[in-house]
């Protein structure tokens, strides 16, 4: 495995693997790796010749009054565990070559921006589609990876990547969980024990709105009234910064589940700590002739 913290070298090495044939996967991160990271780079591994992970805590997608400063961070683990599960290029870029002095541009990622993460941090996912951009730049990748627990993220993503006809695939891989059913985050790592045994209560609560669903109800409200009461009582959450059925494309409110499905998406505050997470909800097949 190759550490490259210089943008042209990444670029060279990429561009000379795909002039001899192969094909490139890109996984994105911001670091402190854990098993829903590695299983986008196992994925990309398991379909490319050749594997790029970056390791980049991007200042451009956190707020002022954010964790940037104490994001937590260990690039000594992560290039071990990017060396054990195979990955060719390793990218650590500093910020001030992503960013050096003089730069102005960014990508305006469209309305969907403004909704759920966006009203919660204004600016950042024009942080996530500037980074992505400069990042496939780099790259060059045939396939990117994204991880589903961060569904506006890929939604959003993918829009850029279809509005400004980039080249590369997106790939959306499923969330990955703790036993308790915990989404994996880094962030989890600020939470206290006590802390950490609410915050599964939102999990809990999500699958409790996706029985109610495979019960046979399909109203909206129904489902996020079940969900909300459950959260309340399960998880205590300081805040509720949203809770909602959206569409699973565009990602807008639904009033009822159709065999689309939809996703159930929420984010609350438990202590100083901010959590999301989303769980697909699709209505039963019902068979011709079944009741
Ligand atoms: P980060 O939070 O490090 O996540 C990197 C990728 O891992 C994202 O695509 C995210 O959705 C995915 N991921 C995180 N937790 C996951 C889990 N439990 N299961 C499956 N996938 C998971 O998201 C970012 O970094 C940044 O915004 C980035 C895209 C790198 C741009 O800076």
């Amino acid at each position: 495995m190759r550490i490259v913290t210089r943008g042209a070298d990444l670029r060279a090495l990429s561009r000379r693997a795909r002039q001899s044939g192969m094909t490139v996967g890109f996984v994105p991160t911001m670091g402190y790796l854990h098993d829903g990271h590695l299983a986008l780079i196992r994925r990309a591994r398991s379909e490319h010749h050749r594997l790029a992970v970056s390791v980049f805590v991007n200042p451009l997608q956190f707020g002022p009054k954010e964790d940037f400063a104490r994001y937590p961070r260990d690039e000594v683990r992560d290039v071990r565990l990017c060396r054990d599960a195979g990955c060719d290029w390793f990218f650590l870029p500093r910020v001030r070559s992503l960013y050096p002095p003089g730069f102005r541009t960014t990508v305006a990622p469209g309305p969907l921006a403004d909704l759920w993460e966006g009203t919660a941090r204004p600016g950042h996912f024009r942080g996530v589609t500037t980074v992505v951009l400069k990042l496939l730049n780099l790259v060059e990748p045939d396939t990117l990876y994204l991880g589903q627990k961060d569904i506006q993220q890929a939604r959003i993503v993918q829009g850029m990547v279809r509005d400004l006809d980039l080249s590369t695939r997106v790939t959306v891989c499923p969330t990955v969980r703790e036993r308790d059913g915990l989404a994996l985050s880094s962030r989890n790592a600020y939470l206290s024990p006590a802390e950490r045994a609410r915050a599964t209560g939102m999990i809990r609560a999500m699958r409790e709105g996706r029985a109610l669903v495979r019960s046979g109800t399909h109203d909206a409200r129904a489902i996020l009234s079940l969900v909300r009461q459950t959260l309340r009582r399960e998880a205590r959450p300081d805040a509720v910064d949203y809770l909602a059925l959206v569409d699973p494309t565009t990602l807008e409110p639904i009033n009822r589940l159709d065999r689309a499905g939809g996703f159930l998406i929420a984010a609350i505050r438990i202590g100083k700590t901010r959590l999301i997470d989303n769980l697909f909800l699709k209505p039963p097949v019902r068979r011709a002739g079944s009741q």
